[in-house]
């Protein structure tokens, strides 16, 4: 079977992170893609890591360019292009760059390869998806944003610190925008199919949740410059993943929803089937009513940042 042609488009702090992890997991052929004044720096990170593929034999090719007609007929690009916010900058001037970009980049990758699989990353999330979704003309299943995963991966790590047990049994999703608005679902997180709720008083948990809630910040502040780069690569890594190898992992993503949980047109964080078809599925279940309440609050952010893309 034909390798996988994998491009992440920025090869920044994440993109440099995607491209390690990337060969490590052997999931196929790497290009790292910036712009050409950065072209040198990732063809430098991309013979980098290169080096490192014989100690553990890694059999994967990884380059670098800023010539888009090297990513002719990719299958999955990560997209994580765009610019950190600045001093003196607010979010809409933060958007309306980004929004530039990911037009741009968008364009190209209907253009080069328009039966790839697209997994978004920059922010602000919500809008930068949606911008791809809508500038690329891409079915719906084949774009999808990467926030749930992180925020339920944070959720999972704080939980499995609390009760001092393994990650790997603790069980929960983050819904909703990627924002402080997000939506953990506490009353289905379990550890190993025990509630969680059972386990931890409400007013810790509260706590925990509100960490969650504010995880993307409390690394801004410690790195004083730049933000999260290790979780958010490999939370975009485990969806191309499922991909490539047609896993059908149920990861939350942004995914389109069409009536799912009563959101139209929107894509917000739910649980998703990940598969050769890209996003198969949306798992709906039912929310209580302050899920409900929870989910609008953050519908209605996603679709002010929606609104401002003019799209
Ligand atoms: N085409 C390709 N790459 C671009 C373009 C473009 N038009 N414009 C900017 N880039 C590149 C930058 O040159 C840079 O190398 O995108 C890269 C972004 O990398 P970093 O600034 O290191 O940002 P990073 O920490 O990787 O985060 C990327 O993901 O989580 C979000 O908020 C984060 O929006 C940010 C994005």
């Amino acid at each position: 079977m034909a390798k996988a042609k994998i491009a992440l488009i920025g090869g920044g702090q994440i993109g440099g992170n995607l491209a390690l992890l990337a060969a490590q997991k052997e999931l196929g052929d790497i290009i790292i893609f910036d712009i050409p004044q950065s072209e040198g720096m990732v063809k430098g990170k991309a013979l980098d890591i290169l080096q490192l593929t014989p100690h553990d034999g890694y059999d994967v090719s990884i380059s670098g360019t800023s010539n888009w007609e090297d990513l002719k007929n990719v299958d999955v690009f990560i997209i994580t292009a765009g610019i950190p916010r600045k001093p003196g900058m607010n979010r809409e001037d933060l958007l309306e760059i980004n929004l530039g970009i990911m037009k741009e980049v968008a364009s190209n990758i209907k253009k080069y390869a328009p039966n790839s699989f697209a997994i978004v990353i920059s922010n602000p999330l919500d809008a930068m998806v949606y911008a791809f979704y809508k500038v690329s003309g891409f079915n719906k299943n084949k774009v999808v944003g990467m926030a749930g995963a992180l925020d339920s991966g944070r959720f999972r790590a704080f939980l499995a610190e609390e009760i001092q047990c393994s990650v790997q049994d603790i069980s929960c999703m983050v819904l909703g925008g990627h924002g402080d608005t997000m939506v953990p679902i506490t009353r289905l997180a379990t550890v190993g199919g025990v509630p969680i709720e059972s386990l931890i008083e409400p007013s810790r948990l509260e706590e925990i949740v509100n960490r969650t809630r504010f995880a993307g910040g409390e690394i801004v502040k410690l790195f004083g410059n730049g933000s999260a780069f290790y979780a958010p690569a490999q939370s975009a890594i485990e969806m191309a993943e499922s991909y490539i190898r047609d896993k059908k992992r149920v990861i939350p993503c942004a995914s389109l929803c069409e009536g799912e949980f009563g959101v139209d047109g929107y894509f917000i964080g739910v649980p998703s089937v990940i598969g050769e078809n890209g996003v198969e599925r949306i798992l709906e279940f039912e929310l209580n009513n302050e899920e409900k309440s929870s989910l609008n609050n953050t519908l209605m952010a996603v679709k002010k940042t929606v609104k401002e893309t003019k799209l």
